[in-house]
């Protein structure tokens, strides 16, 4: 398959391209970033620039998009919510209709952070709730694609990995400062389902070869809250656990409201693939392994910054 990744240098994007390029042809979108790789493709472009979507599609002719660009950081959402809509309700929206129109498949990434968090353990069929900028953009966003192209794949999702840039994801927060020597709050009030990048790049891959369409939960099929994830990361990699200090979500002044109770359903999902979700226990032991074998540091060796930015 020729497969277009845009978000390419992001957690999610960077791991899913590498991943799926040792079966299909990958073509990765970047925008500030560069990349230097030659598992697959770069091009980098900014989506928002009119004709750049529809320029793509026309030359690289995908089989599948998978669409990882987003402002995905929540309180950078909170300071400019006109680029959050930009970037995550018109940008998909239009991305739905011109793949519709082309024939190809779509693969549109939201969040778990549609939900209020109150209740805790939903489903696909709860009604969203979202408490900020981003939950916002990103529920919206899920309806209008869905509109503008009933055959796309709009998948929740929450992960964690290595990342281009060694700071993008709560593993490698964690991994990080415990490694320097810093202490750091864990909250233990916020709980989630994360899955390892990889393993969610596997799940996609899935659900596209089995042609699925609509909204899908891909999460862990266990939860944590992300002090207990905290002190797992720094038991996994024989760090310092007293390091890390348990603080309620109260405690902390973030510009974005969080969810604190992210715990998903996952059974419309594992029915459809006839598999259990992997969970983030299997996840960390990969993640552990893909640090001893020098998959991290070859990720941050992917990456520059584009003169100017
Ligand atoms: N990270 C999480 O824990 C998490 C949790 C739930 C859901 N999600 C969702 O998962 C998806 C991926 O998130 P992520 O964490 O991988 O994001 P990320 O690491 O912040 O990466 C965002 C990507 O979007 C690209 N991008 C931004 N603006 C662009 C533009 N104007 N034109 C072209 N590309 C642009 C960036 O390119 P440059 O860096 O090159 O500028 C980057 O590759 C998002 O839909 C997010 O909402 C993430």
């Amino acid at each position: 398959m020729r497969i277009l990744v845009s978000g390419a240098s992001g957690l999610l994007g960077s791991n899913l391209a590498l991943e799926a390029a040792s079966q299909h042809t990958v073509f990765g979108i970047t925008h500030h970033h560069s990349l230097h790789t030659t598992a697959f493709s770069v091009q980098q472009t900014d989506l928002l620039n009119p004709g750049s979507l529809e320029n793509l599609l026309d030359n690289i002719q995908p089989d599948w998009v998978i669409h990882c660009a987003a402002q995905a950081n929540v309180d950078a959402c909170e300071k400019d919510p006109n680029l959050a809509y930009q970037l995550n309700v018109e940008l998909p929206q239009r991305l739905a209709a011109s793949v519709g129109r082309s024939g190809a498949r779509l693969l549109h990434v939201s969040t778990d952070a549609v939900f209020d968090g109150v209740r805790g353990n939903y489903s696909e069929s709860d009604t969203p709730n979202p408490l900020s900028v981003y939950a916002r953009t990103k529920w919206l966003a899920e309806e209008r694609v869905l509109e503008a192209n009933p055959a796309a794949l709009v998948v929740r999702v929450n992960l964690f990995g290595w990342s281009t840039t060694g700071k993008r994801s709560l593993a490698e927060f964690f991994y990080n400062n415990l490694l320097q020597g810093h202490s750091v709050n864990g909250f233990q009030d916020v709980y989630f389902c994360p899955l390892l990048v990889t393993d969610l790049a596997q799940l996609f891959l899935s659900m596209l070869e089995k042609r699925l369409s609509g909204l899908y939960h891909a999460f862990s099929r266990t939860s944590a809250s992300k002090y207990e994830f905290g002190l797992a990361v720094a038991r996994r990699f024989n760090l310092d656990a007293s390091l890390i200090s348990p603080v309620s979500i109260s405690q902390a002044s973030l510009a974005a409201v969080r969810s604190p109770n992210l715990t998903m359903r996952t059974d419309k999902l594992a029915q459809a693939l006839g598999l259990p979700l992997p969970s983030w226990q299997e996840g960390l032991e990969k993640l552990y392994l893909q640090h001893q074998v020098g998959y991290a540091a070859r990720l941050r060796s992917l990456i520059s910054v584009a003169p100017g930015n």
